[in-house]
């Protein structure tokens, strides 16, 4: 067989991103299954996917009950109408040059757009005159997240100007917290206090606001009194609860490499950049083909485990040393019989059922959450870390 011209073609890379729809169907399902009756799920399909690939993401959740789609950048919201996913789809992330240029063909396809300041609803009424279609607006209002959103004693203003342009309707106001994935903290109840009285105000000055939305997975999973109209659901569809919680989630990414290479060593090896590790018996190291530039963080190194699956059955492997830049090591013990081809899940789920070891006892699939905890982040940087040089497997 030639190699192919560019020699980076995926199927000369060992290491995959297996998706797998099925188990975003099951989580939205799961996680709509808990709503409020009146409440709509919006998945949350930005940062492609969350690294799952946008359009599979999409329909995999619409699939499982959700009725809404939200995308940061109008472009992706774009693509998800033309890829005919004809469902009501919200954007909320522009500046003056991509407004210009997209935002005009986001309201033609009737995506519903996020105004959070007099600029943006200059930038969205222009578009929808250039488009010579009405647009539909969620008003976003800061209740101290700080980022998007218009302030709460402007809420008024923005509410009258947007009333009084022919090209705009109120669809719905909304706001995003800062601090639901800890109920423990006041700052929710202060921002949802801080959003109804303000939703209050914008009422007074534009009438009956048909939409109303404010929680996230996080939320959604441990406050159903802020269901509302609409969740937006992202990290939820994707298998990590951020808070406990009952609902049980599956994992819908498997990120998975194969051994390139098996060594025996004495006790007393070093390994890696700056040995930070040195064995302390005699052992058998794997390299794996795969490091922090395809998503791996190197704050993680030396802190979890990942799966071997050998001719014996699949085996847990401590990764050690520093994680490099194309490739990791595994301690894979003396008396390993992992090979060289042997595939490894660094992260996620283990479909075909096996878990007990070679010596029967019960493994545990390696998940996101522990690649997150060892190195000092969250799962959702976990997953949309996961680079492009890591090819997408669906699976079918
Ligand atoms: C505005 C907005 N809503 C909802 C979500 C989904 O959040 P989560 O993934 O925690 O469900 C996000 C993602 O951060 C977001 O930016």
């Amino acid at each position: 067989m030639t190699v192919p011209i560019p020699a980076e073609d995926p199927r000369h890379v060992p290491n995959r991103a297996v998706i797998d729809p099925s188990a975003i169907t099951y989580n939205t399902r799961q996680i709509t299954g808990v709503l409020e009756e009146q409440t709509a799920l919006m998945a949350i399909v930005k940062a492609d996917g969350y690294g799952h690939g946008m359009l599979t993401a999409a329909r995999a959740a619409l699939e499982g009950g959700a009725t809404w789609l939200g995308a940061a950048h109008p472009a992706s919201a774009l693509a998800l109408s033309r890829a005919g996913l004809d469902v009501p789809i919200l954007t909320w992330l522009f500046e003056p040059s991509t407004a210009q240029v997209v935002l005009p063909e986001v309201i033609k396809a009737g995506v519903d757009v996020s105004v959070g300041s007099e600029l943006m609803l200059r930038m969205v009424a222009d578009a929808a005159r250039a488009a010579d279609r009405r647009a539909r607006v969620h008003i976003k209002i800061d209740t101290g997240m700080g980022r998007g959103g218009v302030v709460p004693s402007r809420v008024r203003e923005l509410g009258h100007a947007a009333t009084s342009d022919d090209y705009l309707s109120i669809a719905a106001a909304w706001t995003h917290l800062s601090a639901a994935d800890d109920p423990s903290d006041p700052m929710t109840d202060q921002q949802v206090e801080t959003f109804d009285a303000a939703f209050a105000q914008l009422c007074e000055e534009v009438g009956p606001v048909p939409l109303q939305h404010i929680s996230a997975t996080a939320a959604t999973l441990t406050r159903p009194e802020l269901h509302r109209d609409l969740v937006r659901i992202g990290i939820g569809l994707y298998g990590y609860p951020p808070v406990p919680s009952p609902v049980r989630l599956r994992p819908a990414l498997t990120l998975t490499t194969r051994v390139a290479m098996v060594k025996e060593v004495p006790a007393g090896s070093t390994v890696g950049y700056g040995h930070i590790h040195t064995t302390d018996q005699p052992t058998r190291l794997g390299l794996l083909p795969i490091g922090y530039a395809d998503g791996l963080h190197r704050a993680s190194s030396g802190k979890v485990e990942v799966l071997v699956r050998t001719r014996s059955g699949y085996q847990a492997a401590r990764q050690v040393g520093r994680i490099s830049m194309d490739q990791i090591v595994v301690d894979l013990g003396p008396e390993s019989r992992a090979q060289a081809g042997d595939e490894v899940v660094l992260f996620g789920e283990v479909l075909d059922g096996l878990l007990p070891d070679e010596e029967g006892r019960a493994l545990t699939v390696p998940t996101a959450a522990d690649w997150a905890e060892a190195g000092g982040t969250i799962p959702y940087e976990v997953l949309t870390s996961v680079s492009a040089s890591v090819p997408r497997q669906v699976k079918g």
